[in-house]
């Protein structure tokens, strides 16, 4: 019997499977059909301090190969995911969820991680450093020096499971220093990738969505490629203990298997899950089991990392 169940931050989980933050993850309705569903857990859209709106809509479009989105961090506030995740604890306390959060600025970050240390919240933390559609706040990951500075006053007092949701890099020096600067922590681990930030859609000569004049992050099809060399750029070069989630692309069990095969323990899936709705998780689950089945693997420790190269 073919088996994706797979480990993250020391957790067990059924599945490998499960949403990307932003999709079907701002209500604790949303949450808990995500948590019903086949998937092996769920992650909470990324929460701030207090409750936000978010941008002007129209702020999500789904496109043809993929999705367009500036939705600017609505979100129900850090009390209510954590509220939610605590009351999980006492119902479902064989299973952990991930709480994603960031604050608006470095200060707002350290009161929302210093809540969570300070709760009894005992799942995986991921600490968003890409949101890429707030005006005038450019993404905390392509800022090395400051990256380095919040991660390390993060770990002055912060001792729960974290890890961080990083945006797509593009260049090899770049994979270099963005590495380098995460094995100095104890980190979990990394998931690559958010959306490629600052796109543009257009269609009858007009953008598709309203907030930033069009410009939005860009998920889906298009990314998948950027995303599977994310994942291995980072498998590559992070030290063991720290885990990789692999995020962007994965439309069908095949686009799962890969992101395995370049060294993702868990696999998220967005967009497809935005067009599809939770019967995604079904499907991916049976394609990414018939694949496994044709060749032999009967577990994801069988061909996670083992991406061939060419002689
Ligand atoms: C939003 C988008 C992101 O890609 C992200 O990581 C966080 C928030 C948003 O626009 O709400």
């Amino acid at each position: 019997m073919v088996s994706i169940a797979t480990r993250l931050g020391g957790f067990s989980f059924d599945n490998c499977l499960m949403n990307a933050a932003g999709v079907w993850c701002m209500t604790k309705e949303e949450l808990a059909a995500v948590k019903d569903s086949v998937a092996g857990t769920f992650v909470t859209k990324t929460a701030t301090l207090d409750y936000r709106a978010g941008n002007p809509e129209p702020r999500y479009q789904n496109v043809p190969l993929g999705s367009i989105n500036s939705m600017g961090l609505p979100n129900q506030g850090l009390a209510y995911y954590l509220d939610y995740l605590l009351e999980l604890q006492e119902t479902e306390p064989n299973r952990t969820f991930v709480l994603s959060l960031v604050g608006m600025s470095p200060d707002e970050t350290h009161e929302i991680l210093r809540r969570v240390e300070a709760s009894d919240f005992n799942g995986l933390i991921e600490l968003n450093l890409s949101c890429p559609n707030v005006p005038g706040k450019p993404q905390i990951a392509y800022d090395f020096e400051t990256t380095e500075t919040i991660l390390h006053e993060v770990f002055s007092y912060f001792t729960k499971p974290l890890g961080i949701k990083l945006p797509p890099y593009f260049d090899i020096v770049h994979f270099d220093q963005a590495a380098a600067i995460f094995n100095k922590f104890p980190l979990k681990f990394v998931n690559c990738v958010n959306s490629i930030g600052n796109g543009l859609y257009i269609e009858d000569e007009q953008v598709v969505i309203k907030p930033k004049n069009g410009f939005g992050g860009i998920g889906g099809e298009y990314i998948k490629p950027t995303a599977l060399a994310n994942v291995h750029a980072f498998y590559q070069r992070l030290k063991p203990e720290i885990q990789i989630i692999g995020t962007g692309g994965v439309l069908t069990g095949r686009d799962a298997f890969e992101h395995i095969l370049c060294g993702a323990s868990m696999v998220q899936i967005g967009t497809t899950l935005q067009k599809e709705g939770l019967a995604a998780f079904e499907r991916i689950t049976e394609e990414l089991q018939a694949i496994m089945a044709e060749k032999g693997y009967e577990k994801i420790e069988d061909f996670r990392g083992k991406l061939r190269y060419m002689d």
